[in-house]
């Protein structure tokens, strides 16, 4: 290139100048130019480029190589000539370390290189960080050439000089200011770039614009798909529109922020403003990152922080619609709710309390006031600065719900209310179709309208801007002229818009390019809202309409046909819905055909609303004719002229709200810009309504005045269908109308469609004035309420739910204003007021006067869950906690006749508090005649017929809260399986409820039922039967559970606990906010270890289960291990397993090639397997993903709540954790060898999409390999970029063994009684903590017993036991003192030193440890209780005290419950003997078993009394009286608590003659057999020993000490031999 050519091309990009400099270069293309730049204006003896791996694939070379061809040409025979390095780093966030810097430079230092080398930083924000800090530290300084790679870095990092690395104390904390000497922003690099890293970058410039520049935010806000047209795959022509369009914003950006940097030092506090979105976007980041990128964060930021500036009144509606708007059409998330955030980071949420925590300490806060950028409008600020916002102003934004205060006295306003939704949306579309521009003025800026704009703007390719501050909208109109957007359209929740553009998309005259038809879709209750009528009709006109999903329903797809819509006569049923007919009317001026518009037959809804369209297209141009006395409309073909500028008229359901503030306050409101006028429906809210009901109205024909008065009056009838979104408005009116007889009855008629809108708006509001004590029922087109007296409003608990309509919300908040003084409702989901007014909740508290609070419901909710101080141990305890959920969807238990379905349906029932229903007494009440006669009468096919006309009555009228048992032959008729697959969602459709197969052994059953001969045979072979049923059983179903047992009689109560697990499991709702794993895994932050088991039958292990299970947190079933692989019989090993261990079942099918014994080939019958597996409810199956994708797929679609582990083993031993070497070497270093290795990167990239939990399994030849793991773990895996998951992964051999102990998620064990280990170098839970202990991974701890007398303590015997079986490095030791003083000072200094782990605290200072402050936390049942027995280290080092004693009382009484057949007892009583401490343990652990009354007896009475007075129960003083009771069902659950010597005094024998029903609990353990045992025993009553008190506490508190479960039959035996 010559001189004269070079100087050319610098020309054709452009400089900006920073600090006095230009020295920031924009342009696409341009390396041959930047490499010559560099040279002659940066000599320097070493070239430097470093780069990340993802860039120097595409980039590198490029650079590396035209530099050295310009320093060869350059020092062309000179015979030295400078060099060219380049390393390649790791990707990533996580590189840019300390660590990695120090590598840079030992690696820049081993090359030689000296004061006179430059940096080249290609890469993003974290290379131009990390490079310049290298560069600015090197040689006390070099200097550095900034290329930034992303669009992040091109317009924000990469100018200004900041540099850091990361620590892990925080991000950017160690750095240097460093003035790179060139920055060339080369659009190029964009091309390669990931979409979602542009879109990240694109936040950043949509910031500055609406700061700074409104016409490049015009330019943003109206060219979405050009200026994203480089992410999308474009080539990127230099000169083409969409990269000059995107050159442009990026400069706009660039020089902002150059210019920010440059005035910043004279003038303090500008480059402040560069961080509008920041001060919230950088707190949910801290809670979201890395599932959510900065850019993500800083856009949902800015909205928010832009709605309070509305709050405030610097900045207008139109503003924040237009912001949020931007922002959403280039994919970005705009609020945490956004579909985008709960995809990314579904498990995550962030509390307004912990968001303004982290707020607090942004570097930018005025000591501790918040400091906030507040945007003015678009392109300005309100300040040069960031300003101060009260902490209660950002709650409120911050907020989901609010909190309403009722006014104190009435007010006087005057107001205006934003323009009408539907005529917004009228208008839009008019326009859009329509010639010319038109000036839209009043336009409301809401969801939905904002929805429209957008859909428009991809269909019809509209341009539109803003004028006179956003209250006018610019539109020029596409003409008409159509096509099919590349994307589907999202139309969220808006109804309009769906009905609309359904039409509008039937115009589209051509398929697609990049698709062929038009999509439509929405939200889940979008996808629920009718459309099909309209559909019908365009059907039939001869569109092609296709539903994606469920029938009648979006999502729509509309394939073009080359003609658009036909026209001619179209018929339509207007009866539900008057949008229908708007939207055919508005379309059909551009049909093929002329339309004739039929709705004849029909009952018309809301008229106004088909009067209003018409009206409307009249103005742009189009005039349709009705046929006098008809129901059929003539539209003419032509294209809409716009008008030059339309009005839109405010929204006259909105108005209501002001309006019925003043009528239930008492105040006097004026809405200004709406009135007689009107051609909107609602306009008559204020005359027909709030006059009838005493309020006094003034109307002139633009302004509307309502005066409240004293006391609302009730209208007994009303028909509101002219005005039917306007009733819930009258609802709430009606709910406080009381007449001067005091009766308050309001009907509403005519509204039946509001039951098909956002929601089913009828049952809502009677379901929700019932929370203010209002009473209301529903009416076949309407409701009716019975008003109460204002004073009688009660504040609704939990808050109002509004089922995301914003009708719903507006109209409670109106409500909310009548209660009794001092009351405050809370409306939850606050935001789905944006619909039709964003600012509602600003008029009400500004205008109106209405105290508002924000609040954050799920915080509490948090919060509760927190109080239980071990969560984790917790888990332990129980698979079944209370913390989750269950989904109560009706369960439908289907199987053979006398498998067992009545008697498990009647269990679950009951464990669920559901409702029973057998299917045949169900038929035969209906029927009213039996079955048997009923079938000889009309034959068997009537039956079938009956029974599944019965079964979908059934699941229609209880669709949630019952379990239906089935007869057995309900699966032989086709009509009733496709009703039970849709139920089980096993036909591919959402699924509605549960189907469950309850399966048993076929000879079993067939044994029971020789049995019972009442029952009719079947009269046919039952083997037959159960042939032909089975795979119907199947397919019909998603679950199946099988009773084992040997026959006759199963042991119920057995099989009732296990289905009970098996249906909690299945139900349980794993929300968000509920990231516990599967059964009873700890969360992944504790180490938590699987045993496999490698018996050929489950039965094997039975006798030894208990022991070798010690410690573990699941069971692996190797079913590839099993002596058959037949499902039959694998079904019952997990059964078998699921009754003798409470552990989740890890469900394996280990293939031969990766290390297993299941053939490879026979994909078929190991998925089979595999879905079989998750039928049965294991809570984790492992998936080896190979075999066809679209079974794989299905399997983890179909998962429900199992997690899938998907693993690879490699057992080559030539997988590759890392590649070799670093840096530079990667490049030169793709040996042929390699290119085939496995690498580990890629299998978890190939497993991540299907996985809960990925294992990766390698095999070590050498002890780096194990280190290789280990970075790859840390550092490999984060660098990948995809959310994090709970990996497994390990090395196999022994010297393998050390990954073993370093792996802390499920590591797969075994134990030394197994017959063999599951693979090579596998290791015992013992085995890893010595070795994790010997490794210092697991500090040393010491565990005392404090009280005295303790000589005589089992507890060192039973906890050392415990601590030896594990492995663990923990010494428990007697520390005897009566003192408190010696108790303080033990614990002060283990703690101190680290060496304390816990204690047993027991006589006499289970009270002093609390009251002299030795305890620091207590839990639940210790501050109830009011004695301590636990001591441990909690988080910040605080001591917690708990009490085990009652969990060791209940847990030992839960054992013994099947036993006396508690579940027949019709009353349960328990009795206490005694008052002292341990008495206290007892009623606590009684009362937690929901026993029906307590009895306290205690030898003096006044403390029995004293007792009962805090805990409640009666004090019973004659021991005679003690089991009196009324019914002889009852059962008795004695404590006793008085030590045995004290016992002679109580004889209990006459008391006991009634020989009553019951359990005795032992507290006292010495002598082991106590004379209150010997009294009870005569009765034959079940009795706890005192020592099973002590182990059962005991294993409470190992929990609580190690996190693990205890190995209590270890610890069992220890115990006995230590008792003497
Ligand atoms: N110094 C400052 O003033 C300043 C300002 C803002 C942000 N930052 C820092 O910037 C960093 C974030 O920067 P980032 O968003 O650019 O992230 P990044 O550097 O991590 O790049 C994002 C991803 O895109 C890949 N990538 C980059 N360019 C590519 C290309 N052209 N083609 C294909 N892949 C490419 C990268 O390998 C990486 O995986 C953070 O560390 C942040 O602290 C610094
Ligand atoms: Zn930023």
């Amino acid at each position: 290139m010559t001189a004269s050519q070079e100087q050319q091309e610098g020309e054709a990009f452009t400089k900006v100048s920073i600090l006095g400099q230009e020295t920031i270069i924009v342009g696409m293309n341009m390396t041959n130019y930047l490499v010559n730049d560099v040279i002659a204006t940066v000599p320097a003896s070493s070239y430097i480029v470093v780069t990340d791996r993802n860039i120097a694939r595409f980039h590198l070379n490029p650079l590396v190589e035209t530099l050295n061809a310009a320093l060869d040409a350059k020092h062309k025979g000179e015979g030295t000539r400078p060099r060219v390095l380049s390393y390649v780093m790791p990707p990533g966030e996580s590189a840019k370390t300390r660590e990695i810097k120090a590598q840079i430079e030992d690696w820049v230092l081993f090359n030689k290189c000296t004061r006179d080398s430059c940096f080249l930083a290609l890469g993003g924000g974290v290379i131009g960080d990390l490079i310049g800090y290298v560069a600015a530290t090197f040689m006390r300084g070099v200097p550095v050439i900034q290329i930034p790679t992303t669009l992040l870095a091109m317009v924000d990092s990469s100018i200004g000089g900041k540099t850091a690395v990361d620590t892990p104390h925080g991000k950017n904390l160690i750095g240097a200011f460093h003035q790179p000497k060139r920055i060339f922003i080369d659009l190029h690099y964009l091309t390669t770039l990931p979409k979602r890293e542009f879109v990240n970058g694109l936040g950043e410039v949509i910031k500055t614009a609406a700061i700074w520049v409104e016409e490049d935010f015009d330019l943003l806000e109206n060219y979405p798909e050009k200026i994203l047209a480089l992410s999308n795959g474009v080539a990127g022509d230099p000169n083409s529109e969409e990269v000059q369009l995107l050159k442009r914003v990026i400069l706009g950006s660039a020089r902002v922020k150059a210019h920010v940097v440059t005035e910043d030092e004279k003038e303090g506090g500008l480059r402040g403003l560069l961080n509008f979105g920041h001060s919230i976007g950088h707190a949910i980041e801290a809670i979201l990152s890395p599932e959510m990128l900065h850019g993500e964060c800083v856009s949902i930021g800015m909205v928010r922080e832009a709605e309070i500036a509305r709050h405030l009144g610097y900045l207008n509606e139109v503003a924040v619609g237009r912001l949020t708007r931007c922002l959403q059409s280039y994919g970005l998330p705009v609020s945490l709710d956004d579909r985008i955030v709960l995809q990314r980071a579904p498990h995550k949420h962030c509390p307004v309390d912990q968001l303004l925590d982290i707020m607090r300490v942004d570097k930018k806060n005025q000591g501790d006031k918040k400091r906030i950028v507040m945007l003015a409008g678009i392109g300005r600020t309100y300040e040069p600065r960031a300003s101060v916002v009260p902490d209660d102003v950002i709650r409120k934004i911050l907020s989901p719900a609010v909190q309403i205060a009722p006014p104190t006295s009435p007010t006087t306003v005057n107001l205006k209310v934003p323009g009408s939704k539907s005529i917004s949306n009228r208008a839009l579309i008019l326009a859009a179709l329509g010639e010319g521009t038109c000036r839209i003025h009043g336009l409301l800026h809401s969801d939905d309208v904002q929805v429209m704009l957008d859909a428009l703007q991809k269909l019809v390719g509209i341009t539109f801007s803003w004028e006179n501050n956003g209250e006018t909208l610019v539109i020029n109109g596409g003409g008409g002229r159509l096509k099919v957007p590349s994307k589907e359209i999202y139309l969220g929740n808006a109804g309009t818009a769906s009905r609309f553009l359904t039409t509008v998309c039937a115009l589209i005259p051509k398929p697609g390019a990049e698709r062929k038809g038009a999509i439509l879709t929405g939200n889940p209750r979008m996808k629920q809202r009718p459309i099909k009528p309209l559909v019908d009709a365009l059907r039939e006109n001869g569109v092609d309409v296709k539903y994606l999903e469920n029938t009648g329903s979006l999502p729509l797809e509309i394939t073009p046909k080359g003609t658009g819509l036909p026209g001619g006569t179209i018929k339509l049923s207007a009866s539900i819905s008057s949008q229908y007919v708007s939207s055919i009317l508005i379309s059909a001026p551009y049909a093929a055909q002329p339309v004739t518009l039929d709705l004849s037959g029909d009952h018309v809804i809301s008229q106004p609303y088909i009067d209003m369209t018409i009206a409307m297209m009249a103005s742009f141009g189009i005039k349709v004719t009705r046929i006098p006395g008809t129901n059929t409309y003539q539209i003419p073909q032509g294209v809409y002229r716009n008008p030059q500028n339309y009005n839109v008229e405010a929204d006259a359901s909105s108005a209501t709200y002001p309006l019925a503030f003043a009528a239930i306050t008492g105040s006097t409101v004026t809405v200004t810009n709406i009135g007689s006028d009107s051609l909107q429906g609602d306009a008559h809210f204020a005359v027909k309504v709030i006059e009838a009901m005493g309020g006094t109205v003034k109307q002139t024909e633009t302004t509307t005045t309502v005066q409240g008065p004293a006391q609302l009056r009730p209208i007994p009838q009303i028909d509101m269908e002219s005005m039917t979104d306007a009733f819930l408005t009258a609802s709430v009116l009606a709910a406080v109308a009381v007449d001067k007889n005091g009766s308050g009855t309001t009907q509403i008629t005519g509204i039946a469609n509001q039951r098909v809108k956002e929601c089913n708006r009828i049952a809502v509001m009677v379901e929700q004035l019932a929370k203010f004590g209002v009473s209301a029922s529903e009416l076949p087109d309407g409701i009716e309420i019975r008003g109460v007296d204002r004073c009688q409003l009660h504040a609704p608990e939990g808050g109002v739910k509004c089922y995301d309509d914003h009708r719903v919300a507006m109209s409670f908040s109106i409500l909310a204003c009548a209660m009794p003084a001092e009351q405050c409702a809370i409306i939850k989901e606050k935001k789905c007021v944006e619909k039709t007014w964003p600012g509602w909740w600003d008029t009400l508290q500004n205008s109106l006067q209405v105290n508002i609070i924000g609040v954050d419901l799920e915080d509490k909710v948090e919060e509760k869950g927190h109080e239980t101080p071990v969560p984790d141990a917790g888990a332990h305890v129980s698979s079944h906690g209370a913390q989750t959920s269950c989904d109560d969807a009706t369960i439908v238990l289907i199987g053979m006749r006398g498998a067992g379905k009545t008697h498990a349906g009647k269990a679950a029932a009951k464990a669920f508090g559901r409702r029973f229903i057998d299917m045949d007494t169900y038929l035969e009440e209906s029927l009213q005649t039996t079955i048997p006669k009923f079938i000889a009468e009309k034959g068997w096919e009537e039956f079938r017929r009956q029974e599944t006309l019965y079964l979908d009555e059934a699941l229609t009228k209880v669709p949630r809260g019952a379990v239906i048992a089935c007869g057995g032959g309900i699966v032989e008729t086709e009509a009733a399986r496709a009703t039970l697959r849709k139920w089980s969602g096993a036909d591919g459709s959402t699924r509605k409820g549960y189907v469950v197969h309850i399966k048993r052994d076929i000879s079993e059953v067939s044994a029971y039922l020789d049995q019972d001969k009442t029952r009719p045979m079947y009269g046919e072979d039952m083997l037959k039967v159960w042939n032909r049923r089975k795979d119907w059983y199947k397919e019909c179903s998603a679950h199946e559970f099988t009773i084992v047992h040997p026959s006759p009689d199963p042991n119920w109560s057995d099989v009732e606990g296990d289905l009970v697990r098996f249906l909690t499991f299945i139900t349980t709702v794993n929300g968000p906010h509920n990231s516990r794993l599967p059964g009873a895994v700890p969360p992944p932050h504790t180490s938590s270890f699987f045993l496999s088991l490698t018996y050929p039958d489950v039965s094997e292990a039975l006798p030894v289960l208990d022991r070798i299970s010690e410690g573990a947190d699941a069971l692996e079933l190797r079913v590839d291990l099993l002596a058959s692989q037949d499902e039959e019989y694998v079904g019952k090993q997990v059964s078998l397993l699921r009754r003798h261990s409470e552990l989740p079942i890890v469900f394996t099918v280990r293939t031969a090639g990766q290390a297993g014994k299941f053939p490879d080939d026979d994909h078929d019958r190991r998925l089979c397997l595999l879905e079989a597996g998750v039928r049965w409810g294991c809570e984790y199956v492992d998936l080896e993903v190979d075999g066809p994708l679209e079974r794989v797929e299905r399997l983890v679609q179909n998962k429900g709540n199992s997690w899938i582990v998907a693993s690879y083993h490699d057992t080559t031993g030539t997988g590759l954790w890392e590649e070799e070497g670093h840096g530079s070497s990667l490049l030169g270093n793709q040996k042929g060898q390699q290119a085939v290795a496995v690498r580990f990167r890629d299998q978890y990239a190939k497993l991540h999409p299907y996985a809960d939990v990925i294992k990766l399994i390698g095999r070590a030849n050498r002890l780096e390999d194990n280190f290789a793991l280990y970075k790859f773990v840390n550092s490999v895996v984060p660098s990948l970029g995809l959310s994090p998951k709970p990996l497994i992964a390990m090395n196999m051999g022994g010297i393998g063994q050390v990954s073993r102990a370093l792996n802390t998620f499920l590591t797969p064990v075994t134990h030394p009684l197994l017959p063999n280990a599951a693979a090579p170098g596998q290791l015992s839970i013992s085995q890893i903590y010595q070795l994790r202990s010997l490794l210092g991974l697991v500090p040393a701890k010491k565990f005392y017993l404090f009280g005295a007398p303790i000589s005589q303590s089992v507890s060192p015997a039973l906890h050392n036991a415990g601590f030896n079986a594990l492995g663990l490095p923990y010494v428990y030791e007697l520390s005897e003192s009566p003192d408190w003083q010696h108790v303080r000072d033990v614990v002060k200094q283990g703690v101190a030193n680290g060496s304390f782990g816990g204690a047993s605290v027991t006589i006499p200072l289970k009270e002093d440890v609390i009251t002299h402050g030795i305890v620091e936390e207590m839990t639940d049942g210790a501050k109830a209780i009011g004695a301590v027995n636990t001591l441990w280290v909690g988080a910040n080092k605080k001591i917690i005290g708990d009490n085990t004693d009652w969990l060791g009382i209940k847990a030992s009484i839960r054992k013994r419950l099947a036993l006396v057949n508690a579940a027949s007892a019709t009353r349960t009583i328990g009795v206490v003997i005694g008052a002292g401490g341990t008495a206290r343990a007892a009623i606590y652990a009684l009362k937690s078993l929901n026993v029906d009354e307590v009895r306290v007896w205690n030898r003096t009475t006044a403390k029995a009394a004293a007792l009962v007075e805090e805990f409640g129960g009666a004090v019973v003083t004659s021991l005679n009286q003690l089991f009196t009771v009324a019914d002889a069902s009852t059962l008795f659950i004695i404590v006793g608590t008085v030590p045995s010597s004290a016992q002679s005094e109580m004889d209990l024998s006459a008391a006991l003659a009634s020989s009553p029903k019951g359990i005795l609990v032992e507290m006292a353990y010495r002598p082991r057999r106590t004379p209150l045992i010997q009294n009870v025993e005569k009765l034959g009553w079940p009795v706890v020993e005192g020592v099973e008190i002590l182990r059962e506490q005991g294993y409470e508190q190992f929990i609580r000490w190690t996190g693990r479960r205890a190995p209590w039959r270890v610890m069992e035996e220890a115990v006995e031999k230590a008792y003497v």
